[in-house]
């Protein structure tokens, strides 16, 4: 597939680089050229000059900018992004009162309303970046949850979801995002409280089994 990753940080990277060593067709684009062709370089993808080329001829276009970012980020590419599929992995973090991101809200329905034609999924956000590079643990394959409103491209998104390497789950309509941004705010709050190693991702156990 044409991806797009919008940010070149931990999560652009960790993507890119799963992305491109599972075949896609991967454009980096940050505020930074430079930065996204340094990116580019390290994770074989490549880099555009802007954040509208890099998205032109996309079929997915994965939103890892910071939460207070993306405003900005869709506010430049809004006609763009008329009919793609958005995968949003954006998170909000405050880590002193939770409470305050957990509002009953979604970054993902936010960005719905703001880019009304584009396909808005939720994806990826509830894992590290570190296990977006590698979706492993213990040699299972960790939870791929995909929240969308949109079937087919909530299809989409769980095939490429797949194809770098997590189990692909349909975790329902959009308004699910706000369960997976909960699942983000509780797993960074772990590490910190118990001085974790930011190396667990989520698995459901039980049926069906695999692997
Ligand atoms: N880090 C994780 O493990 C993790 C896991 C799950 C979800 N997330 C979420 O994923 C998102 C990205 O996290 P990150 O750790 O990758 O952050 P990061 O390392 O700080 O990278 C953010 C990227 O966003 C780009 N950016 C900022 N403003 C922009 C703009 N106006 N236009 C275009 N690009 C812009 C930056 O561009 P420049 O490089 O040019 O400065 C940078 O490449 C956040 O919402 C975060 O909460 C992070």
């Amino acid at each position: 597939m044409k991806v797009a990753i919008i940010g070149s940080g931990n999560v652009g990277k960790a993507l890119a680089k799963s992305a491109t060593q599972a075949g896609h067709k991967v454009t980096l684009a940050s505020r930074s050229p430079e930065k996204a062709r340094e990116a580019a370089k390290s994770t074989n993808a490549h880099a555009a000059d802007s954040t509208k080329d890099a998205v032109k001829d996309a079929e997915l276009v994965v939103l890892a900018v910071p939460a207070d970012k993306v405003d900005e980020v869709v506010g430049v590419l809004a006609p763009e992004l008329d009919g793609k599929v958005i995968i949003d992995v954006t998170n909000r973090v405050d880590m002193k009162d939770p409470g305050k991101t957990l509002d009953g809200s979604s970054m993902s329905e936010h960005i719905q309303k703001k880019a009304p034609q584009a396909h808005v999924v939720k994806a990826f956000n509830y894992a590290f970046a570190s296990k977006m590079a590698d979706p492993k643990v213990d040699g299972k394959r960790l939870d791929g949850f995909v929240a969308g409103d949109d079937e087919q491209a909530k299809q989409k998104t769980l095939q490429f979801v797949e194809s770098i390497g997590f189990r692909p789950i349909d975790a329902g309509p959009l308004a699910m995002a706000r369960a997976l941004e909960g699942m983000a705010s509780l797993n960074i709050i772990l590490q910190l409280k118990n001085s974790w190693p930011w190396q667990n991702g989520w698995k459901l156990v039980g049926p069906p089994e695999e692997d």
